[in-house]
């Protein structure tokens, strides 16, 4: 039996070691935690997308009593800046949360499974991997394409 074996490549950075551009916009990531509408999880996720034209849109999850109804910060982004500006292509991705405690989280927080599926998408849509910046107070993990993330991933039928 042959086996493969999948690699990651994921840059453990501190925000220092990030460029401006991409610091800023973990910032604004950061910043759409506040705007999170979290009644029931009370877990603050804030996205920002960086698109090519240098234009920044933000997100963050936006919850409902029907569970399935609301959605994630990584696609709240994601969507509204396809609605406004559906030619740009995705350059970066930032996403940080908030614990139940209101506190940063310590540790990068990592997308939930059907956004990196919307990421996926994204990147198949413009033909361009998306930066993708995690961030957590001790380290900001960096890579290139969510590949990182899902190896094998479903792109067409
Ligand atoms: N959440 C996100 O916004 N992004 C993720 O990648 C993980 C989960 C939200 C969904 C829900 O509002 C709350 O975090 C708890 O799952």
């Amino acid at each position: 039996m042959k086996e493969l074996e999948l690699k990651s490549v994921i840059s453990v950075c501190q925000m220092e070691e990030l460029t401006a551009e991409e610091r800023h916009l973990v910032e604004l990531a950061i910043e759409a935690t506040n705007r999170s509408y979290t009644p029931y999880s009370h877990f603050h996720v804030g996205a920002a997308v960086r698109l090519a034209n240098g234009v920044e849109v933000i997100g963050c999850n936006q919850e409902n009593a029907a569970f399935p109804a609301g959605i994630c910060a990584e696609r709240s982004a994601l969507f509204a800046a396809g609605a406004q500006y559906p030619d740009q292509e995705v350059a970066m991705l930032a996403i940080a949360a908030r614990g139940t405690d209101g506190e940063l989280l310590e540790t990068p927080v990592s997308p939930c499974g059907t956004c990196r599926q919307v990421i996926i998408e994204t990147e198949t849509r413009f033909g361009r991997e998306v930066r993708i910046l995690l961030y957590g107070r001790k380290h900001v993990y960096v890579m290139d394409g969510i590949r990182q993330l899902m190896p094998l991933s479903f792109t067409e039928f």
